[in-house]
């Protein structure tokens, strides 16, 4: 029998980390469109709270609770939250990252590695094995991981940013394997250049926005809100064959 297809996630229990501005936020506003109930979490509380009051205006549900996805015992915190107040977990979308060095690989600071790799490697990492387990107790789930271009095309002077990215897309694919007989999916996400606070320096500079659009087919960079349509279909049933899959919103620049 046909399944229908369906973006409705009415009923569905969401977390968007990184959701207080940019990508994350427009993520989270859309999920909450579709019917999720969205936990918006960043580090600043009343950041992700001026985010969930812009829902709950718009009629959507959602709640703001603050967590460093590099701490672990702050992840730690931010499930049990979740697990304590809802008992389940349908949608993570892992999109909160960190990009602390622009510089020549060959002088990555020590303490710049390490947090690069706690935050976008290791946060990404217990995010999503916490989620899993949480969504398998409920016959499953889907998680959505906010990747980068340049985890398959390095960044120029953004090496280790660059390198915690490929792990990301390689994390995607072992969680997919291993989790699929839980009910649970994991997809990747690849944005290109996408105007936000994170990629601004690179966005205003217009020497360097002019040479990083030369090798964009679409010659523009993106708006935040063009990110989200594809989460979208990644966390809901519409997406419910689809496991392992990297999806390129780059405006054809991986394409070329
Ligand atoms: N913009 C681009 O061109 C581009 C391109 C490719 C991929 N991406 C990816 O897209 C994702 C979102 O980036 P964006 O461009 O939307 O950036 P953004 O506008 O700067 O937003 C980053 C979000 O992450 C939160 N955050 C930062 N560090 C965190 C941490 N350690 N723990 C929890 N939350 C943290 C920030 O809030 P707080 O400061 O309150 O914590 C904010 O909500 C990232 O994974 C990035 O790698 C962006």
């Amino acid at each position: 029998m046909s399944k229908p297809v369906t973006f409705d996630l009415t009923g569905k229990i969401a977390i968007v980390t990184g959701a207080s501005r940019g990508i994350g936020a427009e993520i989270a506003k859309l999920l909450a469109t579709h019917g999720a109930h969205v936990i918006v979490s960043s580090r600043k509380q009343a950041d992700c709270q001026a985010v969930v009051d812009g829902i709950v205006v718009e009629g959507g549900s959602a709640e703001a609770i603050a967590c460093h996805i590099g701490e672990m015992e702050q992840i730690e915190s931010l499930y049990a939250q979740v697990e304590g107040k809802h008992g389940r977990l349908d949608i993570l979308v892992n999109n909160a990252a960190t990009n602390p060095y622009f510089g020549h690989i060959t002088d990555t600071d020590p303490s710049v590695f390490q947090k690069t790799v706690d935050v976008n490697i290791r946060g990404y990492f217990y995010m999503s094995s916490h989620g899993a387990k949480l969504m398998a107790k409920n016959g499953g789930g889907s998680i959505v991981n906010v990747a980068s271009v340049n985890g398959v095309v390095p960044g120029f002077q953004q090496g280790i940013y660059s390198i915690t990215k490929a792990a990301v897309i390689s994390m995607t694919k072992a969680f997919a394997v291993e989790c699929a007989e839980q009910g649970v999916r994991c997809n990747a996400l690849l944005p290109g250049l996408t105007d936000t606070k994170f990629a601004s320096v690179l966005v205003n500079t217009p020497a360097i926005l002019k040479q990083a659009l030369a090798h964009v087919p679409m010659r523009r960079v993106a708006q935040p809100s063009e990110m989200a349509g594809a989460a979208l279909y990644l966390a809901s049933d519409a997406a419910s064959y689809t496991t392992g899959a990297i999806l390129n919103v780059d405006g054809g620049y991986l394409s070329v």
